[in-house]
């Protein structure tokens, strides 16, 4: 079945389109003109096939569905119209005192509900409410569609994508986008190892006006301090001993591109300095050189380590610092995001089975609960190790708990960091029931996304809150 969706050329302001649907003429009539008076437009069926005529030529925003209808109840109509409108929400009207069908409809994603008969400023605030929630989900919308054109910009450019649905991930996006349209500041990226330092680098480089020249990434703690200046400047033939032709140093190369200095931290003290001069002068020497050269890098440094107590043990000067750090970008751990595993669970799935020549077309929902209760110290580069050694384990098309025990991963032998509400958890069962938990919350309760968080159905969702006795 394929998904319609409305076209919303009106803007959020104008009046909400609201399709009222009962069979009771008198009723559908005093809806109609109460709700008319409150200026929206209003369109009436008696009957579901009416409906769906009427919701194919018309943008609705909001429908007013009563249960009981001739051709097929309301029920029915709510889940084709969960189908293939998803963004319409739905008052249902159900009899008075029936618990089970408002549950029923609650379930099956009525935004609210309303037993017959009832007051008409009632069904106002409901309305109101549903106007509310319209309202975020478009600006939820727009604010994704700018993520998913970052996206598409760096695929296209870069070649990878960075995923990640979390606050904290498109936080990052946001901030790399705006510093990629300034072509000269520099850029500090620090978080733990493999949180995607360096790809949050080359996604800036490759965003921006430089994208066209060298991105240069060099690991600061790998030069010795012999070796600085020639490998950063350059030399000249007969500059010394062995020196036999010229050399390009690195920041030459990354002219008008990026340089990137990995682990920056690790740079002696006194060769801090001369890094600091270039950064200020923009100017370099080759060692044996007479005249200066005039350089345009765009500086991208990152490190792991926490730079404020370096700066107060001496070990990194505070001025370079200030030099480096115009703009900084932290990427959180990925046991702060927990909502991104999932999703990169099944991208480097997806992805490193095409390059392994594997067909693996699943992931049990275990293992996905047992690494949204796992705490990652690798975070991103374990996650994808991970995958790639569960994918070359793998004799189905389905990645299992099986594949992933030796990883390190086995909830049964990994302890979760102390303080952690998840600590010393074992039971696979236990697992489960916090990641539903987890899953519940960090969506405010929408089983609908939680269970996308998770991974599974939403029936498969329902049955296990019921087994674990979830109050939800
Ligand atoms: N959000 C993400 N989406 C997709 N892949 C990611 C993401 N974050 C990290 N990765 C991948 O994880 C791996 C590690 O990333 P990267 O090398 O950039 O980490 P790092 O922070 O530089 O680590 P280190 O401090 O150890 O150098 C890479 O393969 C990278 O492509
Ligand atoms: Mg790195």
């Amino acid at each position: 079945m394929t998904l319609k969706f409305q076209n919303h050329n009106h803007s959020i302001m104008e009046s909400l389109h609201i399709l009222i649907i009962d069979d009771e003429k008198v009723f559908r009539d005093e809806i109609r003109e109460f709700l008319e008076n409150e200026s929206f437009t209003v369109s009436a069926a008696d009957r579901p096939s009416e409906a769906f005529r009427i919701l194919e030529g018309n943008a609705i925003d909001v429908i007013i569905l009563d249960i009981r209808l001739p051709e097929m109840d309301g029920f029915a109509v709510l889940e084709k119209v969960k189908q293939l409108y998803p963004f319409i929400e739905v008052i249902m009207i159900t009899g008075h005192g029936d618990m089970d069908a408002v549950i029923q409809a609650m379930r099956m994603g009525a935004m609210e509900f309303f037993p017959k008969p009832f007051r008409l400023l009632d069904m106002r605030a409901a309305i109101k409410r549903t106007r509310r929630f319209i309202d975020l989900s478009h600006r939820l919308k727009e604010v994704n569609k700018s993520y998913q054109l970052l996206s598409k910009d760096l695929r296209d450019n870069f070649g990878y994508e960075i995923i990640g649905s979390s606050k904290g991930i498109q936080q990052v996006m946001e901030l790399m986008r705006k510093v990629a349209q300034v072509e000269n500041t520099s850029v500090l990226i620090t978080g733990e190892s493999g949180t995607g330092k360096e790809l949050v680098a080359r996604g800036i480089h490759y965003l921006s006006s430089r994208k066209d020249n060298y991105f240069h990434a060099v690991n600061c703690s790998a030069i010795p301090e012999t070796l600085f200046e020639s490998e950063f400047f350059g030399y000249k033939k007969g500059a010394f001993t062995g020196a036999n032709d010229d050399k390009t140093g690195w920041f030459e190369t990354a002219h008008e591109g990026t340089l990137f200095l990995d682990e920056i931290v690790d740079i002696q003290p006194n060769m801090q300095s001369k890094l600091l001069r270039v950064l200020e002068d923009k100017k370099i020497r080759k060692l044996g050189g007479t005249s200066d050269f005039l350089v345009d890098v765009r500086i991208i440094a990152a490190t792991n380590q926490n730079i404020d107590s370096l700066i107060q043990e001496n070990k990194f000067r505070n001025d370079l610092y200030f030099r480096i750090n115009s703009f900084e970008i932290h990427i959180p751990p990925l046991r702060e995001r927990r909502e991104d595993i999932p999703l990169l669970m099944n991208y480097y799935t997806a992805k490193l089975s095409k390059v392994l020549n594997k067909q693996i077309t699943a992931i049990d929902p275990q293992v996905i609960a047992s690494a949204m209760a796992y705490h990652f110290p690798g975070n991103v580069r374990e996650l994808r190790n991970m995958i790639e050694r569960a994918i070359i384990l793998a004799d189905s098309d389905r990645l299992t708990l099986g594949e992933f025990t030796f990883a390190g991963f086995n909830p049964r032998v990994t302890l979760a960091p102390p303080n952690s509400e998840l600590n010393e958890v074992f039971d696979l069962e236990e697992v489960e029931r916090l990641a539903i938990i987890k899953a519940l919350q960090r969506t405010d309760y929408k089983k609908i996304d939680a269970a996308q968080l998770l991974n599974i159905t939403r029936q498969s969702l329902d049955r296990r809150i019921e087994k674990h006795n979830i109050e939800v």
